[in-house]
């Protein structure tokens, strides 16, 4: 499974990087808002962080004016994959970015059919959104697991990016699914490692340690 981070904050991609967790990196409008840096400026500066692919979103809602930003940020990087919502104009853009080579992650993406929809329009990415689902008490994994299904059953090889994900279940599940990537906050990829037990743990090996009396180096 692939990890993207779902941020335009380049401190924490880089953080993650180094480690060697982040397959990608997804932004969108919201997260560019929040970062407070120019789109343009900031998307260059992972892109040149980051070997995989690095979403950045049209905001025009009429697919000509998402034809002309899509193929704007393409010019950015060879890894940009360009970002579009999941309407009809979108689905458009997505066909003619797809014709040219480029990669394109369709978003918002709420129902099985939309993700149908999106491969058939030649998408890399669809993206659909589990964190809101569940904030309407709809079930967001039960969509990742129907995508999985219908993309398995035509062998469709568009990418299921689980995203949206608040939670470090969210990534089990998603795993357990076959969710071809997630994308989630820094802060999320970064609890998958905890545990209690593993620090309750710790704490008893370090107690029993230094009972010892001895150093290792
Ligand atoms: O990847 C999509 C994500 O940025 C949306 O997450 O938490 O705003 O629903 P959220």
């Amino acid at each position: 499974m692939k990890f993207f981070v779902d941020t335009a904050e380049i401190d924490a991609i880089a953080e993650l990087n180094d480690l060697g967790m982040v397959d990608g990196v997804t932004t969108n409008p919201s997260l560019i808002m929040k970062s407070g840096r120019d789109i343009i400026e900031v998307t260059k500066e992972i892109c040149a962080l980051v070997d995989g692919p690095v979403s950045a979103e049209v905001v025009a809602t009429e697919a000509d004016a998402m034809i002309e930003e899509g193929l704007k940020l393409a010019e950015i990087a060879e890894n940009i994959a360009i970002k579009v919502p999941l309407t009809w104009a979108g689905l458009k853009a997505c066909k003619a970015f797809s014709e040219r080579g480029h990669m394109v992650n369709v978003t918002l993406c709420f129902s099985a059919n939309q993700a149908l929809l999106a491969a058939k329009a030649g998408a890399s990415f669809i993206s659909p959104f589990i964190g809101r689902l569940d904030d309407v008490n709809l079930d967001g994994m039960e969509l990742i697991s129907d995508i999985r299904q219908i993309y398995d059953n035509y062998d469709f090889q568009t990418e299921i990016l689980a995203a949206s994900i608040r939670t470090v279940n969210h990534v089990t599940e998603s795993a357990l699914i076959g969710a071809d990537v997630i994308t989630a906050p820094p802060g999320v990829i970064k609890k998958l490692a905890d545990h209690p037990l593993t620090d309750k743990g710790l704490e008893a090996f370090l107690a029993d340690w230094a009972k010892t009396g001895q150093k290792i180096v």
